[in-house]
């Protein structure tokens, strides 16, 4: 583990009685890690975005059920006290399926006749499991989303699918960073990503630290590089897949879909299975975030709008199927017509249990 943006550095770590992560609102100016014990914290520090992106912030929920435990241990109901303190966590963003996949995972690991003392150890090293699958399963992606890859291109991303948005390595940017290491990939191009800057503070970050040619550009510059034939393929993260394979990602990313599609520039998404929800039939049920006004009115903590105007700040959209060319997964990756595709690779989870 490694608290460097090498290959080995993750976003967060147990540190035996909590969780030590990085403060992903302060990036890239200033690397502050943060230390949390009590699980509240860190449910704060999920909707503060202190850390983000849907695998990272699963492994955190994860962690916050174990840190839940440990604190209500010696209570008399112990079980409700939990059952109550999982649902808070559960619920602290909506969009990205791992927080609720990983909760779940969690409390269904729990032993009924274990004592709370031995459930709250259980529980923590359920959670560092969760984290090392994650980054395992990262690992595998990069290698298939690799493999994929035109030889010699250019590939851009969208917001921040890196090992800051993961339990380590990071999905787009673990594909971006695997297929730069065989020399497949020549130049990196990452969007702003408004309002949040993901792509500017945080991918552009992992960029510059792992010493990936890259440049940065306004996300209203994509379609134009597109269509100048400077984009060889597109590779995005993802929040949550339904089981007909559209996409739910970073606002701004169905536009690029569908720039990619009219420039004939491919576009792959890559995310672990435990974002995809196979209990969803199509994209349209997805719960979208809506974050607060002051991301779109300020940048640097100054405001830049005038007083009285209205603010939509959609934090997702959703990208539909026919838009994505595959979708990679460390399972192996899926085409069209992804109904079937995403039920093999969900299935091979259960062969290899
Ligand atoms: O609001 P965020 O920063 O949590 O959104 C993150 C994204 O949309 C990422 O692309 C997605 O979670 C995949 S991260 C591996």
């Amino acid at each position: 583990m490694s608290k460097t943006i090498t290959s080995e550095f993750r976003p967060i770590f147990w540190t035996g009685a909590g969780v030590s992560l990085i403060d992903q609102t302060r990036l890239p100016q200033e690397e502050i890690w943060l230390d949390y014990s009590d699980y509240r914290d860190v449910i704060r520090a999920i909707k503060d975005m202190e850390i983000r992106g849907a695998p990272a912030i699963g492994v955190a929920g994860a962690y916050a059920v174990a840190m839940a435990a440990s604190e209500f241990a010696n209570e008399a109901d112990f079980k409700g006290s939990l059952e109550a303190a999982s649902q808070e966590i559960r619920n602290a963003r909506p969009t990205g399926a791992n927080l609720a996949w990983a909760v779940d995972r969690m409390m269904a690991s729990i032993q009924p006749s274990a004592v709370p003392g031995e459930t709250a150890n259980a529980l923590s090293s359920e959670a560092c499991r969760i984290q090392d699958e994650d980054e395992a399963a990262n690992r595998r992606m990069g290698r298939f989303g690799a493999d994929l890859l035109p030889q010699g291109g250019a590939v851009m991303t969208h917001c921040n699918a890196g090992a800051l948005a993961t339990g380590g390595f990071g999905t787009a940017i673990g594909v971006i960073r695997t297929a730069w290491d065989d020399a497949k990939v020549s130049h990196v191009y990452t969007n702003e990503t408004r309002p949040f800057l993901q792509g500017a503070r945080l991918t552009a970050w992992e960029l510059v630290k792992a010493g990936i040619d890259a440049t940065l550009l306004p996300d209203s510059a994509a379609g134009q590089l597109m269509r100048r034939g400077k984009v060889q393929a597109i590779v995005v993260g993802a929040d949550r897949i339904a089981a007909n394979g559209d996409v739910a990602n970073k606002i701004g990313t169905y536009s690029l879909a569908v720039l990619a599609k009219e420039n004939e520039v491919p576009f792959y998404v890559a995310a672990p299975t435990s974002t995809v929800d196979m209990q969803l039939a199509t994209g349209d049920a997805i719960p979208i975030e809506e974050r607060p006004a002051e991301e779109v009115t300020h940048i640097a903590g100054r405001q830049i709008t005038p007083d009285g105007i209205g603010i939509l700040n959609t934090a997702f959209d959703v990208t539909p199927n026919r838009y994505v060319t595959a979708i990679i997964t460390e399972n192996g990756v899926a085409r069209h017509p992804y109904e079937d595709g995403l039920k093999q690779i969900m299935k091979r989870n259960v062969d290899q249990s």
